[in-house]
């Protein structure tokens, strides 16, 4: 939430934080600004309310914007409305201190009170007060720059925040300091960079430099000093980033989401390259695979999505491991942990590998010792380096806020892994699982629903755009299913959208069903298959306009969408794809921004 770039030493200060913006834009888009400084005594400070091209043109009508060190920022609004006046950079009231955050600061109006009662704010965000302290600190108490810094900081208690300051007096400095929120400083040739996702900077470079909690950092143009909390020097060496920058684009197409839709089948190829022999046989870390072998239970927890790809994966590793699994959201695990068994291990489910919630319940885990492993498309990310073991999804950036390849890559490789556990379990049901054989199954049924745009553009505009509500239903699997397809339309269309399991339906919700109401039942199960049927007709004789998404093996023939078959485990990955697509088709034919659905962000890096 928020994406925060920085820059020193370089020409093109400007478009390198514009461009590392709009890549950031995915973490918030209500407001954006930037602050540069050419060296020469001469600064710009610019913001604008909406979107980067909003922000570019009003950079574009102020004379002569530019300069050599700077921060940028992408807002998504904690603490007072999207306004230019809550746009960062924040800036202090004599005009020396430059400030960009991602964070919360949860003890802003107490500091407010102790420190600042004198002082006039011109903003509602927590990050004025942040701002304003360093100046005080500077002004009032004759401390340099960095000791104001670390001072404040000092005074922050559990926020979370990822701090850019410029002073103003120091100009070819970037002060960096973080907690909770992610930070990483790009190593340039004569310049450095400063971001909260490396995708921001590819363009510059590939490599960067991890930070912790707790550390503040001075970057300037040939020289980056990292120091923990203490103030002791820290030294790390730099990560190479393997993405080409031009993975990040959307090409030729429209939105990203459709492109991240269009790439599914390639994701389910490319996880059983890298985690299969050509034989099946899964190559997966022995150690973890001991890890998990050695849980009396696993504990998958996870949130938005990824949390419906773990009801998914919690009856693959049932079913093929035979290993008792929970699921839960990571939100409510964080504060209410349940009674654990005696032995568990988590599974943290996160496509960014930076989402708080899920990073707050890791936090307890590692304190109480016990095992974990994160599943993420991100190498390098907070959750990733935090957990005792990491799998990689290597399903390439995924942009759009809506997920859609990440499930779908995140179902895959649970299976992949139940797969690998069953087998060193010597579970029958696992051995005769052919996974790698049913991947490409899988990757060839994608193909053949993406191919079939039209019908889904078609289904969208008769049965979707102008609906206020609709239903997904099903049971079991079919049921997880319903849950995040109904997800992916409410969040991208704003038609209010609820997945219920199809049996729940007559104790209570069938009194929503009103003439024409869509009810669009999956039926991938054979043994629940003839229920969810009945609850459909249920709805029908109610007046409800039912739509239904089937395999092959249990198609009739009025069927709506038949899905191709393959193992009853696996039609998650297929049934999903329709309601992927008519979600997008619903968003697009009302004219909706679908790769940034209003209110939401990518990335959630605030509890
Ligand atoms: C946000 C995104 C969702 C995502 C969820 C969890 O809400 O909009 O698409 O599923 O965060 O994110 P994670 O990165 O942990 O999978």
């Amino acid at each position: 939430m928020c994406g925060i770039v920085g820059v020193t030493g370089n020409d093109s200060a400007v478009s390198i934080l514009l461009n590392g913006l709009q890549r950031l834009e995915y973490r918030g888009y209500d407001s954006a600004g930037i602050y540069v400084n050419d060296q020469n005594g001469e600064d710009y400070l610019v913001k604008e309310k909406g979107r980067i091209d909003d922000l570019r043109k009003e950079v574009s009508a102020t004379a002569n914007v530019h300069g050599t060190t700077g921060i940028g920022h992408t807002r998504w609004a904690t603490h007072g409305e999207p306004s230019v006046a809550n746009a960062h950079p924040q800036v202090s009231a004599d005009g020396r201190f430059y400030l960009v955050h991602n964070g919360v600061i949860e003890n802003f109006q107490d500091l407010k009170n102790d420190y600042l009662s004198d002082v006039e704010f011109t903003s509602q965000t927590d990050t004025e007060v942040i701002v304003q302290l360093v100046d005080r600190f500077v002004t009032k108490e004759g401390l340099d720059t960095l000791a104001a810094f670390r001072k404040t900081l000092s005074l922050l208690g559990h926020s979370s925040y990822g701090f850019l300051l410029m002073d103003k007096e120091d100009p070819d400095t970037l002060y960096v300091a973080k907690n909770k929120s992610p930070l990483l400083i790009g190593v340039g040739d004569g310049f450095n960079v400063v971001c909260s996702d490396s995708l921001a900077m590819l363009d510059q470079t590939k490599d960067f430099l991890e930070l912790h909690d707790g550390e503040i950092v001075v970057v300037k143009p040939d020289e980056i000093k990292i120091t923990n909390q203490a103030g002791e020097a820290v030294q790390r060496d730099t990560f190479h980033v393997d993405i080409d920058a031009a993975q990040a684009d959307k090409g030729t197409y429209p939105f990203y989401m459709l492109k991240e839709i269009d790439e599914q089948p390639n994701v389910m190829r490319k996880l059983s390259q890298v985690y299969l022999n050509d034989d099946g046989t899964p190559v997966i870390n022995a150690d973890l695979l001991d890890a998990i072998k050695s849980a009396d239970r696993l504990y998958i927890v996870a949130a938005g999505t990824s949390y419906h790809a773990g009801l998914v994966g919690a009856k693959l590793f049932e079913s093929l491991a035979g290993v008792p699994t929970e699921v839960h959201v990571s939100s409510e695990f964080a504060y209410n942990q349940p009674l654990l068994s005696k032995k568990p291990f988590f599974i943290f489910l996160t496509q960014s590998g930076e989402t708080a919630d899920s990073r707050e319940v890791l936090l307890n885990v590692n304190e109480q010792k016990f095992p974990s492993l994160t599943i993420t498309n991100v190498p390098n990310s907070t959750l990733s380096r935090e957990a005792t073991y990491t799998l990689l999804l290597h399903a390439g950036p995924e942009i759009a806020v809506a997920s859609t390849k990440a499930y779908t890559a995140q179902i895959a490789l649970q299976a992949i892994l139940a797969k690998a556990l069953g087998e060193a379990d010597d579970q029958a049901a696992a051995k005769d699982f052919d996974v790698k054989q049913q991947l490409a199954l899988v990757a060839n049924g994608m193909q053949a629903l993406v191919d079939e745009k039209a019908t889904f553009d078609k289904l969208a505009k008769s049965a979707l755009l102008h609906t206020p509500n609709a239903f997904y239903i099903g049971r079991g699997l079919d049921y997880a299913v319903s849950l995040e397809t109904a997800l992916k339309l409410k969040e991208i269309s704003y038609v209010q959208a609820e997945g219920f399991a199809s049996g729940e339906l007559k104790h209570g919700t069938i009194a929503l069903i009103e003439k024409d109401t869509p009810v669009i039942g999956i039926i991938t199960q054979q043994k629940t298959a003839g229920l969810t049927r009945s609850n459909l007709q249920e709805v029908a004789a109610r007046g409800a306009k039912t739509i239904t998404i089937v395999t092959d093996a249990l198609a009739k023939p009025d069927d709506t969408i038949v899905l191709p078959t393959v193992d009853e485990r696996m039609t998650a990955l297929l049934s999903v794809v329709p309601g992927q697509l008519l979600a997008y088709y619903t968003s697009l034919n009302k004219g909706l921004d679908v790769d940034k659905p209003r209110n939401l962000a990518k990335s959630v890096t605030v509890e």
